[in-house]
């Protein structure tokens, strides 16, 4: 890499990360260079002549080197931002993505006044943690089988300001938690088995394979959830998961023959069903 000014770095690591098949190598050039250089993007537009010290200049340079390996940005840097907040993202967690915004707009327009939620599988805690900080009088559970992703969420919500009002809890599904819930949350795994081997290498080769494989036919966790709920959802409660491509009907019908009716089709920004919301029958 050319030890040069500001914009003749950036410029040169755009080009090597469009070469390397990254959809988005300006931006991801930008958010590399500003974290190293601690620098704001109008610090970039600013100042394109300023150089960069050596140590910054290695550091760059690593940080190029991963992200031309197919490494997410959010993971070299270790945060993502989703809805308004950055949490702390690890090797042990998925990266939140922005789809899962959808489950958020879908919560808020149905939580009850001090509503109780329930998070099953919640990885950073992306879901229970941002819907305890816009509801100020919620409390919420959430449970992961990775107890590393535990610690993540934990530190996530003590950070956000929630953590004396998100319990945390190492288990299967429902397996740890007692008690009925306004709310019931779930972004699970639903990526079919034998489709993993396929992902993106952004995907395949750094989110946690836990956090992707929904078992042969990706359905598997929607079963274990939809059995669950019944007995953990309080009187007018609402269960809300999110679903890959295509599996509304399948998902729908699950929940169906645990004697749930679909609630609500929630689309995200691609206009893909990306939620799907349900009550009692
Ligand atoms: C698709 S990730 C979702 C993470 C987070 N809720 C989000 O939306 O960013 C699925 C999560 O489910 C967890 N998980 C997988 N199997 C589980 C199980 N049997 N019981 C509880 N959690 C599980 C994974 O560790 C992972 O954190």
């Amino acid at each position: 890499m050319p030890a040069d000014n500001l914009a003749s770095l950036l410029a040169a690591a755009t080009a090597r990360l469009k070469a390397a098949g990254s959809d988005t190598p300006t931006l991801d050039a930008r958010l590399l260079l500003q974290a190293v250089a601690g620098l704001t993007r109008e610090d970039l537009i600013l100042g394109p002549d300023w150089p960069l010290m050596r140590e910054q200049l290695a550091a760059f340079e690593g940080f190029v080197a991963r992200r031309e390996r197919h490494e997410p940005v959010s993971r070299i840097l270790g945060e993502r931002e989703f809805y308004g907040r950055v949490f702390m993202v690890t090797p042990a967690t998925l990266d939140p993505r922005p789809d899962t915004e959808t489950i958020i707009e879908a919560a808020l327009a149905v939580m009850p006044k001090g509503a109780s939620l329930l998070d099953l599988g919640t990885g950073t805690g992306a879901i229970a943690i941002t819907l305890l900080a816009e509801r100020p009088d919620a409390t919420g559970m959430a449970t992961d089988l990775s107890p590393e992703a535990l610690a993540v969420a934990a530190s996530n919500a003590a950070r956000l300001g929630v953590g004396d009002r998100l319990t945390l809890l190492e288990g299967s599904w429902f397996a740890p938690v007692s008690g009925t819930f306004d709310i019931i949350l779930s972004n699970p795994p639903y990526i079919p088995a034998g489709e993993i081997a396929g992902l993106a290498p952004d995907v395949r080769n750094f989110d946690p394979t836990l956090a992707l494989s929904g078992g042969a036919d990706g359905l598997g966790p929607y079963r274990v959830i939809a059995s669950g709920a019944a007995s953990h959802l309080g009187e007018g409660g609402h269960v809300l998961v999110e679903i890959g491509a295509g599996q509304a009907d399948d998902v729908e019908a699950i929940f169906a023959a645990q004697g749930f009716q679909t609630a609500g089709r929630h689309h995200d920004l691609g206009g893909h069903t990306r939620c799907l919301g349900f009550n009692r029958t």
